[in-house]
């Protein structure tokens, strides 16, 4: 937790109870993903490095049943916003949540945004510190994007001054204010009293009928307050997400981020634009990336390895010199040194493939534990299974784990052979080095050492063909 200034009494307000009707979707914006996680889940992170969670009030409103059980792991405060009437309004919620239940106001509120989803921990620090050091009634964070466009712009009392004179929302920005650059971040230090002394005198003649939060600079400036802006080092840490295309742009900046952090700590990954690599994927130096590959969630990736194109990987965790071939899946399962995986191969939840193991393509497994030096190298289904070291099952094997009423286990000691095209119909035990013969049915169990067959003897019947063709020649003759 960051806490270079010593204030118990310090909250943060997180506004999400809008709708985003820009981005013509059904799901309530703070719920979309980027980065492989909801707008909100990543201000609340952020926001949980300054304080406490308990500390932290998120203003829930549309869709506020979904948005509350999503987030309510992270130990925030939910305040419900039941009408959304804008910004302004959202605090005035707030600030009658606090005195309907006795809550002692903070003595300062820093206000972020729901949907200003890249704000940094130490940004939000450095904006409750440099306000706390002014004794500031607010303090603005501002930025200069390159597009401008859409934001609420500062006007400033003079260039060289921090002290603002009011913020102006982009549609009623008058001719000459058009080119003011600097922006509104949505995020706002407060001294809760002088806050909450105007939250309530706002007014709502604007395009909109909206409570504009914004307005309370131009109302604390008119009482003589102090109101500054603290322009931010990064703008782009300040963007906001309210169309589905300025989504996908922070999403690739975001990944753009994480790849170039791998890549520096010395991670190869080729044309990285085109990878989707969430930030709480760890990956070793010297493994290599090929391009179109997705590595989600909890992945971690051990040095050496290479995950080849079109692969998705999901919680999964690889150790070092690994090697992915195209197209594989795997899901919440592990892979050993040294193994090889693919191409096309499904690894499901719970697979555990050991050092050296060969899993080939299209091999699906499921709740399997393979063990060191197996090899399954095509077309195979492992599921519900344990495998011992070196194991080899055969083309087409499959585990039979459904008996329509429930999963049954599989159990293939070390050394087995299982030869080509064999059903295992489960619960059975396949005893160490014993063999399998190609095409079995194997319903008992296989003692070790033994050879079984569970096959009908062929019958082969000579000259059968020709004589047939030609019984049909003279029928039809
Ligand atoms: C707001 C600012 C603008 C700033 C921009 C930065 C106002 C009036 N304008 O504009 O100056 O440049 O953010 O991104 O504040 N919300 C509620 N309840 C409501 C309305 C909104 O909780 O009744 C929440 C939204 O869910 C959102 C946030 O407040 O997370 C901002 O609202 P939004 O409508 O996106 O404001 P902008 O138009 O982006
Ligand atoms: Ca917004």
């Amino acid at each position: 937790m960051i806490n270079s200034v010593k204030s118990p009494n310090f909250s943060i307000a997180i506004m999400a109870a809008g709708k985003g009707t820009r981005l013509k979707s059904a799901r309530a914006k703070v719920l979309h993903q980027i980065g492989g996680r909801t707008l909100l889940a990543h201000v609340i992170a952020a926001a949980a490095e300054v304080v406490e969670p308990r500390n932290i009030y998120v203003i829930i409103g549309h869709q506020a049943e979904a948005v509350r059980s999503a987030l309510a792991s992270t130990g925030v405060q939910f305040v419900l916003q039941s009408e959304q009437r804008g910004t302004g309004h959202a605090i005035q919620v707030l600030k009658q949540h606090f005195a309907a239940n006795k809550i002692a106001p903070p003595e300062n509120l820093l206000v972020l945004s729901g949907d200003v989803p890249l704000i940094k921990p130490e940004t939000i620090a450095a904006l409750r510190d440099f306000h706390l050091k002014q004794r500031a009634a607010m303090t603005i964070l501002t930025a200069r994007p390159a597009d401008p466009s859409g934001y609420g712009r500062i006007v400033r009392a003079s260039a060289k001054s921090a002290q603002v004179k009011a913020i102006v929302e982009q549609k009623v920005l008058k001719p000459a204010q058009l080119n003011i650059a600097e922006i509104n971040s949505g995020i706002y230090a407060f001294q809760t009293k002088a806050l909450f002394d105007k939250i309530d005198k706002l007014e709502n003649k604007n395009a909109h009928a909206e409570y504009y939060l914004t307005d309370v600079a131009a109302l604390l400036v008119a009482a003589k307050q102090k109101v500054l802006a603290l322009p931010g080092t990064d703008a782009t840490e300040v963007l906001g997400a309210n169309t589905i295309a300025e989504m996908m742009q922070l999403d690739a900046a975001m990944r753009a981020a994480t790849a170039a952090r791998l890549m520096a700590n010395g991670v190869s990954i080729f044309r990285p634009d085109t990878c989707v690599i969430d930030a709480t994927v760890s990956i070793a130096p010297d493994a290599i990336i090929e391009p179109f590959v997705q590595l989600l969630g909890s992945t971690s990736i051990g040095t050496g390895t290479i995950v080849r194109s079109y692969s998705v990987l999901k919680d999964a965790q690889i150790a070092e010199n690994v090697l992915i071939r195209h197209g594989s899946i795997i899901d919440r399962s592990s892979v050993g040194a040294g193994a090889w995986v693919g191409p096309y191969a499904n690894l499901r939840p719970q697979s555990d493939i050991g050092p050296g193991a060969h899993m080939g393509n299209f091999v699906e497994t499921k709740k399997a534990k393979v063990g060191p030096g197996c090899k399954v190298n095509h077309l195979a289904y492992v599921g519900d299974a344990t495998l011992g070291a070196n194991v080899n099952i055969g083309a087409g094997t499959i585990t039979c784990n459904n008996s329509g009423l429930a999963k049954n286990p599989t159990v293939i000691e070390d050394g087995a052979f299982i030869g080509s095209n064999v059903t295992l119909i489960a619960p059975v035990n396949i005893g160490k080095d014993s063999y399998v013969a190609a095409g079995s049915c194997i319903t008992e169990d296989v003692p070790a050492d033994a050879l079984a067959l569970g096959r009908s003897r062929q019958t082969t019947k000579p000259g059968w063909a020709a004589a047939r063709r030609a019984a049909h020649k003279s029928k039809s003759a």
